[in-house]
This record gives structure tokens, C-alpha cells and sequence, in this order.
């Protein structure tokens, strides 16, 4: 399987909001309830949002493929202060999951992380959100906090907060 990882553009918006469905339908009920995801999606995923984030220094969307088809995606940003590098946003392809994909799009919001000159990754993942703090943990995060944030109509995200410390960058010689 040859997994190709490269930003995604505007012709990709589509794309990517189905997949979100996709995965967000397959893997939050049980967890929040349907409402919560569709509120949630709606804020999220739209393609103006989308569009205005490809087009926004400090934020990085990529996708990875596999013989052209979307398999996943993942999104990051530089947060304001403390030298960090938020993970957004990582969705995989369901029938793809547990292939190393989220791997590698971990691998990439790192490149993006050293080049902007970060020193850690960080996340929040829903408590009950078992399979992915799982893959976090595999990855190397830890969990350092505990949040439980209003996002508005009643609903909340309950959340860890997790963080990967990266490796200094190579002194010169
Ligand atoms: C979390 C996620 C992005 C990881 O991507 P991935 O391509 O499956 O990850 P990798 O193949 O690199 O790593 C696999 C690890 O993830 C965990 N994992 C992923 N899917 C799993 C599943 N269905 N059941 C149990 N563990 C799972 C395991 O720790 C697994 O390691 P293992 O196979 O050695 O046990 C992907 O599973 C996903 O999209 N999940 C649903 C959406 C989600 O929860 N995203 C995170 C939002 S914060």
C-alpha cells in the first residue's frame, strides 16, 4: 500500500467533509450524542471555514492517499504562546484504520512543527474516546490535563489534553 501524504487545496474540501461524516458517524456515538455531532460537524466542516483555513499562515491541512483515494486527513496549527503545536484534527478512513496512516500524518504535522519552530505537539481527545488515546499513547503522548469546555446549546467537550515533547533541533556544528 503506498500511502502518499501532501496538503490538501480547495478541490479536496468535498472530499474531506464526507470523510469527516464518515469517520465522525463511525466513531463518536456512544460518546456524545447525535446532536452533539451534527452541531459539531456544522461548525467544523463547512467549506467556507475550510477554505479560510487552507489560506491561513500557522495552520497546515494534509490528507493522505492511497491510489488517489482520500484516506485520511489531519490539520494543525501554532498555538499563541508556549512554543506548541496544536493537532486538531486527525481522521482516517474507518476501512483503512490500524494501516500506520494516522502515523504518518503525525509524522508530518511534526515536520510542520520543527519548521515553525515548536518543542511539543498537543491534542485534546475526548475521555471516552478509547481507540484514539490508545493510538496517542503508541504515538507518544501522555496525557497532561483535564478539560471539560462549553462549546455553546448546551453541549461540552470532555476532554484530555495530551502532549508530545519534541526533540530539541540539531545544534550546528
Ligand atoms: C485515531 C486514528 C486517527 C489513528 O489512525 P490509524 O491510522 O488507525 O493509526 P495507526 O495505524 O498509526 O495506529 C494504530 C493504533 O491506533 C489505535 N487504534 C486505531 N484504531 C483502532 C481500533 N479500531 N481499535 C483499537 N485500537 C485502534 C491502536 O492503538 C493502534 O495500534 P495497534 O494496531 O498496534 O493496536 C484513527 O483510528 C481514527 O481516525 N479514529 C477515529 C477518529 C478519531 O477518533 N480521531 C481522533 C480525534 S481526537
Amino acid at each position: 500500500m503506498v500511502v502518499l501524504i501532501t496538503p490538501v487545496c480547495a478541490a479536496d474540501i468535498g472530499s474531506v467533509i464526507a470523510l469527516a461524516r464518515q469517520v465522525w458517524q463511525r466513531t463518536y456515538p456512544g460518546i456524545i450524542s447525535q446532536e452533539q455531532i451534527d452541531y459539531m460537524l456544522a461548525q467544523r466542516y463547512t467549506r467556507e471555514r475550510l477554505l479560510a483555513e487552507l489560506d491561513t499562515s500557522g495552520i497546515w491541512w494534509d490528507k493522505a492517499t492511497v491510489d488517489g483515494c482520500l484516506a485520511g486527513f489531519s490539520a494543525c496549527m501554532t498555538m499563541p504562546a508556549g512554543g506548541e503545536m496544536k493537532l486538531d484534527k486527525l481522521y482516517v478512513d474507518p476501512d483503512r484504520q490500524r494501516g500506520g496512516i494516522g502515523a504518518r500524518l503525525i509524522e508530518q504535522v511534526e515536520c510542520h512543527a520543527h519548521a515553525a519552530g515548536c518543542r511539543a505537539l498537543i491534542l485534546a481527545v475526548n475521555k471516552r474516546n478509547e481507540r484514539a488515546i490508545a493510538a496517542y499513547r503508541k504515538h507518544g503522548f501522555a496525557v497532561r490535563d483535564s478539560v471539560c469546555v462549553d462549546i455553546g446549546r448546551g453541549f461540552v467537550m470532555d476532554d484530555f489534553i495530551m502532549l508530545r515533547s519534541l526533540p530539541a533541533p540539531a545544534a550546528p556544528l
